[in-house]
């Protein structure tokens, strides 16, 4: 860890290099991973009978170049980039509409300049770092929009200090108010979208803003600090990656990577109470933090003082974006992990189901089914908390199963599953997944995608938790850094039910460097090929738009794919197209739609050095991509 900069590395590499994972993957069963590969694709499992078993004429020989045929795609596809800005195709156009350290209020001393990054005082008055997932509000006709700041590139963030390390308790309150969660109001004028910075509705969330913690966990001794004896009230919400929106219009902010900012000054994990250590381990809470070195500075991340306190992240917390004075509400009944996004559909009775992942390799997937039903302008209490958790085990004959985790099922109380939902997963026997990260449900179909990013240790070694790895059917090939997009149909077209059957909608990979598994499945060709699909959203037409956080080295394996990149697919065709690349290190992630349709915001995330305005400080972006002809854009 001491001669990795901590800046620079991935969560994943993080935690596997303080928490290393056994070696207990011996050849011989790399071997016959191997051969059941070469099997699986061999018997076209995957594509061709997927398409048979999920109903939908999918990418076999003629029908699928009839259907390309007809795309459904008002675009000509852009080739792959390497520069320093955002390529979209003929006919749109794209802009700026906000960058990290622009004020979102009026009067605000001390926002963004090159040489500091802007004050701390003005850090949580500006809009924060590393924008992530977002969701669209139309509300009194105002467009609202709430987004995620996911993290801080600390180096960019602090760059006074010695590669980003806080040298104090101002620059962890720097950090700590760059971080949360933006509530804007935006207009579109003469100029393109600006944040309304006299709306009474701004607000920044940072990781200090009161919450409240409900559901069936609130309460347990597990959840109690000194600071809070009820266990109900904590402080922030951090590393919100993925997004999601409820039926009566409140915003779903989830948490990922929350174990990065915990830290201990003393260096024995095995001092903790056990059941703490045991979740310790299994995730990723180490002595050393993730570089922030919050608990340096504030006792509150200190694991040595307050043992209890990386019990209260991990969870998703909803945010009512109409209503300044709501205390944001964690949901213990959609269960502890390192959230991606929560999408949430209804079940033809009215039952809420909410579809969540946990991106770390080998980890699962995840659905809660509420107790009660909803519908239109009646009561919401306790259908994010009050229903049963569900972990899926994917068959390798394309169907599955969602296996509840209850005390029976799993042997530990309700808080315990809830708490440590990981070790739930693993007690059930549920499917080790090559790292879920958004899911998105189809609006046109009974169906549901799921983005696994990549997996390095497919086939190589156990999850945190122990649970073998090899190949299976929706994580077919080992050492997986290409990624594919499982998509699953529930039984009676019913989200509620506990079967389902699943193809792959793509395997990502790179057909002119390999001629096996990794070049990729039949939609994958040289002109649309990318690696590990991340961000995903369906627009209203029933396409779904694909976003990448993967090597953009453009060399090897990832030779002529270029930049991170947001494609469209047609579920129906499977066809793929590029549709904007975006500049040189950058990942492109979070997408939403303004109320007409007229415009599609897109996150740009740590761009690289020339990105957008030059500059020692490249700048987290949200930009608004429209076509020129004003049409509707999804
Ligand atoms: Fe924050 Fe899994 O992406
Ligand atoms: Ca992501
Ligand atoms: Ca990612």
């Amino acid at each position: 860890m001491k001669d990795i900069d901590p800046v620079k590395l991935s969560a994943d590499d993080w935690d596997e290099l303080n928490f290393p994972r056994p070696e207990t993957c011996e050849f011989d069963r790399v071997v016959e991973a191997a051969i059941s590969r070469r099997g699986f694709l061999g018997g076209v499992l995957a594509f061709g009978s997927g398409a048979a078993a999920m109903g939908t004429g999918l990418l076999s020989g003629t029908s699928a170049q009839a259907q390309a045929a007809a795309s459904r795609f008002p675009f000509t596809p852009i080739p792959a980039q390497t520069d320093g800005t955002v390529h979209v195709p003929e006919g749109y156009e794209w802009k700026v509409m906000v960058r990290w350290g622009d004020p979102i209020f009026d009067g605000v001393e001390g926002a963004f300049d090159h040489e500091t990054g802007g004050t701390t005082e003005a850090s949580d008055k500006v809009f924060g770092e590393n924008t992530d997932g977002m969701e669209s509000f139309l509300y009194q006709g105002r467009q609202l929009l709430a987004i995620n700041h996911e993290y801080t590139n600390r180096d960019v963030n602090l760059p006074h200090t010695d590669g980003g390390t806080p040298g104090g308790a101002d620059d962890v309150l720097k950090l700590q108010n760059l971080q949360g969660i933006s509530v804007i109001e935006v207009a579109e004028g003469p100029e393109g979208w600006r944040v309304v910075t006299d709306s009474p509705f701004n607000r920044r969330i940072t990781h200090n803003t009161p919450m409240q913690i409900v559901g069936p966990a609130a309460g347990h001794d597990l959840l109690k600090t000194e600071a809070d004896p009820t266990g109900t009230q904590s402080l922030g919400t951090m590393n919100n990656c993925g997004s999601g929106k409820t039926p009566w219009g409140t915003y779903l902010t989830c948490e990922e990577n929350f174990n990065g900012y915990f830290g201990s000054t003393e260096t024995a994990q095995d001092q903790k109470p056990i059941q703490a250590a045991e979740g310790y381990a299994r995730y990723g809470i180490g002595t050393d933090g993730w570089g922030y070195d919050y608990h340096k500075w504030d006792a509150r991340f200190d694991t040595s003082v307050n043992p209890n306190e990386p019990h209260r992240a991990g969870w998703v917390v909803e945010i009512d974006p109409t209503d300044l004075a709501s205390t944001p509400v964690k949901h213990t009944g959609l269960g502890r992990f390192k959230h991606e996004n929560a999408e949430v559909v209804l079940a033809p009775d009215g039952r809420v189901v909410v579809y969540m992942g946990d991106d770390e390799r080998g980890e699962f997937l995840y659905k809660f089914v509420s107790n009660g039903t909803w519908a239109p302008g009646g009561p919401t209490e306790g259908l994010l908390d009050d229903g049963t958790l569900f972990v899926a085990k994917f068959n390798d004959d394309q169907t599955g199963e969602w296996l509840p985790l209850t005390p029976e099922t799993t042997g530990m109380e309700l808080a315990e599953i809830l708490i440590f939902a990981r070790k739930a997963g693993s007690a059930v026997g549920a499917t080790t997944m090559d790292r879920p990260e958004w899911i998105s449900a189809n609006p046109h179909a009974i169906e549901v995608y799921c983005c696994l990013t990549n997996n390095r240790n497919r086939g190589v070694k156990p999850n945190a938790g122990g649970d073998e790895t090899p190949v299976n059917g929706p994580n077919p090939r080992e050492v997986n850094h290409y990624g594919q997009i499982v998509r699953w149909r529930p039984h009676d077209d019913d989200h509620a039910a506990t079967t389902f059957d699943w193809d792959l909608y793509v395997m990502a990979g790179n057909p002119t460097v390999h001629d096996d598994a990794y070049a990729g499945s039949p939609n994958i060709t040289p002109g649309n090929m990318f690696n590990s699909p991340d961000g995903m959203a369906f627009d209203e037409n029933g396409l779904v738009w694909i976003q990448t956080d993967g090597d953009d080295d453009n060399e090897g394996d990832f030779a002529g794919m270029g930049n991170n990149q947001m494609l469209v697919g047609d579920p129906v065709t499977g066809e793929i197209a590029r549709f904007l690349t975006g500049p040189k290190g950058c990942e492109v992630t979070g997408l939403c739609w303004s109320s007409d349709r007229r415009t599609m915001f897109v996150g740009i995330q740590h761009p690289g050095g020339d990105w957008p305005d030059g500059g020692a400080l490249p700048r987290s972006a949200v930009i608004a991509v429209k076509r020129e002809d004003n049409g509707i854009i999804g």
